[in-house]
């Protein structure tokens, strides 16, 4: 199966696709951890994109393609995988489609307020990529990775003033993808507002059915 998560940035894609890719065993692939891990680990691409992922600008079309149908070679992914953050704009969508049909594009919704405190209260481990919020889905013990025993911290592009410009650039340059994937009659809407684990629920019995 081939899958998309599409959803305003804090809609939820990160938390899904964690859990879902053990569920429906398909890879998480997230243009967004990539970007992330490059950053962290200092290599020629996250130098590249350390600064447009905090001014919360997109990665230029070309290069962000290049580096998806790279992780799509590698053999996790032969069967199907859950792409997450990719395509976000529609020369992103066409070159994609281009090469392979998405089974279905799984849109998550949820209001602009929810939305924002979302973002603004997100703290992610950088060393695994585990995500928590400060209020709903703390780490277990303060400032230490449930996972990795790495330390969360807020993301440089979840303070206010970046939020606002990720959200413009989501309106102005992935929304439409709605429409291109409504045309083909791909999208399915979740409420993003239900508990991760009543989405998670949810998402995989339509899976289960596709
Ligand atoms: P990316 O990392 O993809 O960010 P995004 O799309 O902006 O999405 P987020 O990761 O912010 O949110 P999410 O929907 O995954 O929400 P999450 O699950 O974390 O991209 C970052 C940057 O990389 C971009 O700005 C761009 O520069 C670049 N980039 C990436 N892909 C690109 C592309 N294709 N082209 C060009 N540039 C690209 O949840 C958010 C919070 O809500 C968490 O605190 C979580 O605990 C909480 N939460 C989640 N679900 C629930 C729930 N059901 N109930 C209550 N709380 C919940």
């Amino acid at each position: 199966m081939k899958i998309m998560l599409l959803g305003t940035p804090g809609s939820g894609k990160g938390t899904l696709a964690q859990s879902l890719s053990s569920g429906v065993g398909l890879p998480h692939i997230s243009t967004g951890d990539i970007f992330r891990a490059a950053i962290h680990h200092k290599t020629k691409l996250g130098l590249e994109v350390k600064t447009i992922l905090a001014s919360g600008k997109l990665v230029p079309d070309e290069l962000t393609c290049s580096i998806v149908f790279e992780r799509l070679t590698e053999p996790d992914a032969r069967q199907g995988f859950l792409l997450d953050g990719f395509p976000r704009t529609i020369p992103q969508a066409e070159t994609f489609d281009r090469k392979m049909e998405l089974d279905s594009v799984i849109l998550l919704e949820l209001d602009e307020e929810t939305n924002v405190t979302r973002l603004t209260e997100r703290l992610i481990c950088p060393d695994c990529g585990a995500i928590y919020h400060r209020t709903f889905r703390p780490p277990q013990k303060a400032d230490v990775c449930d996972t990795c025993g790495g330390t969360p911290v807020q993301r440089p592009d979840d303070q206010i003033e970046v939020v606002n410009k990720r959200l413009e650039e989501y309106y102005r340059l992935t929304a439409p993808l709605i429409r291109h994937y409504e045309d083909k009659q791909k999208i399915h809407r979740f409420n993003a507002l239900q508990s991760p684990a009543a989405l998670l629920h949810e998402v995989q019995s339509f899976l289960q059915n596709l």
